[in-house]
Parts: structure tokens; C-alpha cells; sequence
């Protein structure tokens, strides 16, 4: 086995193993095609390493449906004039704060040609947060149980992708860095910290875990951030077999009671994701 370690960009190291001992699928190959099947597999390994570099933060290549309701949910919040800034949570590879990004520079554009009193596109920030160290390890009965947790698919330090800086990078082709608000840590310790009267519009929950969900949604609904209009996307609503006691789908259903909150369900996009628009809720603050 050779432990190699490659740079990201040139900017983070990681350590990629490489086998040379057959294993049980390799080892009943004839022997000479042996040494073929290993260095495929190796090649392969190293293979999904660049591409995984060369994909990270790149826009294109979401999911087609996925793209698509982030880019109408932010024309609805520029375009019917929904008061605050755009969240992501859970950023990971960087492909959809990417994609969010590169919409809010077009909206910047048209900020330049529209008529003084047209005040739709006025400049709006972008708060990013994730962990940078993948999912937390989950804790509440509620994840412990649900398929993709007990299956190990969310397992502690999965969907671990850019470093805060390169999404700050990445982030940056498009937008001033001063209008992008990096929120590394657990929610827990993050969330807290966001300064009163933070208003959002549009907010991309995409952090799998009930536990994490709850957060953003007690948060954002028990300190009124959520402006009344804006638009939630759950980019999990299906995952755990769409199982209305897991994940995303439990944590909105409990934030629907304990805050009164009046939506419109504006439908599903993709397989997976599911987006609501808020109307009012009766914040307890
Ligand atoms: C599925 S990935 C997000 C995918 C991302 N939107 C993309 O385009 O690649 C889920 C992310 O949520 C983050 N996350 C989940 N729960 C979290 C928590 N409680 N605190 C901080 N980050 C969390 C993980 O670190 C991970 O990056």
C-alpha cells in the first residue's frame, strides 16, 4: 500500500491510499491480468481525486432540477422584492453557494441599469455556513434511527468538502468578498452568534440532518429572521426513503406548529428537494 498526498488546487493535502495486494475481487482474476486490474483500480482512485478537485465549486454541475429552483427561488426573492440576505447550509463542494453566487453577481448587474427608483436589486449578502469537518455525529433519536444514518451514508465527517478559504475563493470569482459571510463551526455554536436583526429571504437548507435542521429553523423563526415571503428550499426532503419522522421533512413540520407558520408549498424539485414560502409566524421572541 502507498500513501500519497496531493494538493487540492495547491491548497489543501490529502492523503489518498493506494493498494497493491489484490484483495478477494482482484485475487480471483487469472493471475496475469492481475497487475492490470490493480493499476486500473489505482489509476481510477486517482482519477476521482482530480475530478473531484476540478468539480468542487463549480456551478454546472448540480443536479439540472436542483440548479433550477435556486436560481427561481432567488429571481422570485430579487424580482417580488422579499426583504434580506441569501443563506446556505451545508456547502460542502462549493457547486450550489457557486451557483447562488453567480446569480446574485447577474442581479448586481441589473442593479447598475435599472431606474434609481427601482430598488429590486439592491445589493444583498451571502451567509454561508458548514461545519468544514462534514456532518456531526448524530445524537438525537431521530437521526440515530433514520436509514441513512443507521446505513452510515450520514456518518460522522461525511460530505466534508472545501475548506472554508477555497469556498471563500470560489465564492469571490463572483461576488465582493465583503458581502460573503462565512459561518464556519457546528450550528449549535454559529447560529447563536449571528447578529440581531439578520434578515433572510431565501434560505438553502441542504445539511441532511434532522438535528442540524432544527437548528436553523428555531433559530431563524424564534429570532425572526425568516422575512415574512421568503422562500426555504430542503434539498433533503425525500432522503431517509421520505419518511415524514426523519430528517429535514421533521424538523419543518415541527417548526410549522411551534411557530404557527403560514406557507405556501411551492412543490418538489428533483427527486429529493421540497420548498416552502412563508407567509407569517407567530415568532415566541
Ligand atoms: C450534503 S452537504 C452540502 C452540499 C453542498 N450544498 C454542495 O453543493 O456540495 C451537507 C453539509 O452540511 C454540513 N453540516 C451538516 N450539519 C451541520 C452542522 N450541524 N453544523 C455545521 N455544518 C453542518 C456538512 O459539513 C456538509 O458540508
Amino acid at each position: 500500500m502507498l500513501w500519497i498526498r496531493l494538493g487540492a488546487r495547491g491548497q489543501t493535502l490529502r492523503v489518498y491510499r493506494l493498494h497493491w495486494a489484490a484483495g478477494k475481487t482482484i485475487g480471483r482474476l487469472p493471475a496475469w491480468l492481475r497487475p492490470a486490474a490493480l493499476l486500473y483500480r489505482n489509476l481510477r482512485t486517482l482519477a476521482s481525486y482530480f475530478l473531484g478537485a476540478w468539480t468542487a465549486g463549480r456551478p454546472i454541475l448540480a443536479g439540472r432540477e436542483i440548479r433550477k429552483a435556486l436560481l427561481l427561488g432567488l429571481d422570485y426573492v430579487y424580482l417580488a422584492d422579499v426583504p434580506g440576505d441569501i443563506a446556505e447550509f451545508g456547502t460542502d463542494t462549493g457547486t450550489t453557494a457557486a451557483i447562488i453566487a453567480a446569480r446574485m453577481k447577474e442581479y448586481d448587474a441589473m442593479a447598475a441599469r435599472a431606474p434609481r427608483h427601482d430598488r429590486r436589486f439592491s445589493e444583498r449578502r451571502l451567509l454561508l455556513w458548514d461545519s468544514f469537518r462534514g456532518l456531526p455525529a448524530a445524537a438525537l433519536p431521530a437521526d440515530l434511527g433514520s436509514p441513512h444514518v443507521a446505513s452510515g451514508v450520514w456518518g460522522e465527517g461525511a460530505c466534508r468538502g472545501l475548506t472554508e478559504a477555497e469556498l471563500g475563493q470560489v465564492c469571490a470569482k463572483f461576488l465582493p468578498r465583503d458581502r460573503i459571510a462565512i459561518q464556519a463551526g457546528w450550528y449549535k455554536d454559529t447560529l447563536p452568534r449571528l447578529a440581531a436583526g439578520t434578515r433572510l429571504a431565501l434560505l438553502h437548507v441542504d445539511c441532511d440532518l434532522y438535528e442540524s435542521a432544527k437548528e436553523i429553523l428555531e433559530h431563524g423563526f424564534s429570532r425572526g429572521w425568516i422575512q415574512n415571503g421568503a422562500i426555504l428550499l430542503f434539498d433533503d426532503w425525500n432522503t431517509n426513503r421520505a419518511e415524514p419522522g426523519f430528517g429535514e421533512r421533521r424538523a419543518w413540520d415541527e417548526a410549522v406548529r411551534r411557530f404557527s407558520i403560514h406557507y405556501s408549498d411551492m412543490g418538489s424539485y428533483g427527486w429529493g428537494g421540497r420548498k416552502f414560502i412563508v407567509h407569517r409566524y407567530s415568532s415566541p421572541a
